[in-house]
């Protein structure tokens, strides 16, 4: 099976999630930041991270979503967010990265809490949007994602491409 792990991370954390994956993965693989990915369909399975950005993928997101979810491609996203994982809105969040890439086949989809950069915080801060100024205020993430997150991020890799090869089997 040849696994592609491509990530979107502009202070790391989705970075630290991709490479916990990565390490996971048995067989032929690469990883790679996602504005460096060229074609995805020479893997059997791509695995997609991305962070939160205002409630969901930001536009740029979107975009790169729709250009590796094709028909006919088997994905697997990963999403972080400095929002803690029991965050009521988070489902709703990352309905939209589902969306997004909906056109491929979804084998799964992993999240979890990622620090909120100190700059981020500042800047969130002076925004004038409440919902990401009371984030700001409530944020709790410093340190994720810590190991407890990245040992399920592994797990999450291996359930991946067990369901994958259950799936090539069945
Ligand atoms: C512009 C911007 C908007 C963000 N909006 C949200 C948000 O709506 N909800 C949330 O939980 N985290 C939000 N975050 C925090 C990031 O999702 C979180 O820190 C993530 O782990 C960053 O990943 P990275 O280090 O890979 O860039 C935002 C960060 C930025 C820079």
């Amino acid at each position: 099976m040849k696994v592609l792990v491509a990530y979107m991370s502009k202070t790391g954390n989705t970075k630290k999630v991709a490479e916990a994956i990565y390490q996971e993965l048995d067989g032929e693989k690469a990883i790679l930041p996602v504005e460096q990915v060229v074609d995805t369909s020479g893997y059997d399975l791509t695995f997609l991270g991305f962070p939160v950005q205002r409630f969901g993928p930001d536009p740029k997101t979107v975009g790169l979503l729709r250009k590796h979810c094709q028909p006919g491609r088997d994905v697997a996203l990963f999403i972080t967010h400095a929002a803690p994982e029991e965050e009521p809105e988070l489902g709703e969040w990352l309905d939209k990265f589902r969306a997004a890439a909906s056109a491929a086949n979804i084998v799964g989809v992993f999240d979890c809490q990622g620090q909120l950069a100190q700059g981020v915080k500042r800047m969130m801060l002076l925004l004038p949007v409440r919902r990401l100024r009371s984030m700001a205020k409530r944020d709790n993430s410093q340190g994720q994602p810590d190991a407890a997150r990245l040992a399920r991020a592994r797990g999450f890799a291996r359930e991946m491409q067990a369901k994958m090869r259950g799936e090539a089997r069945g």
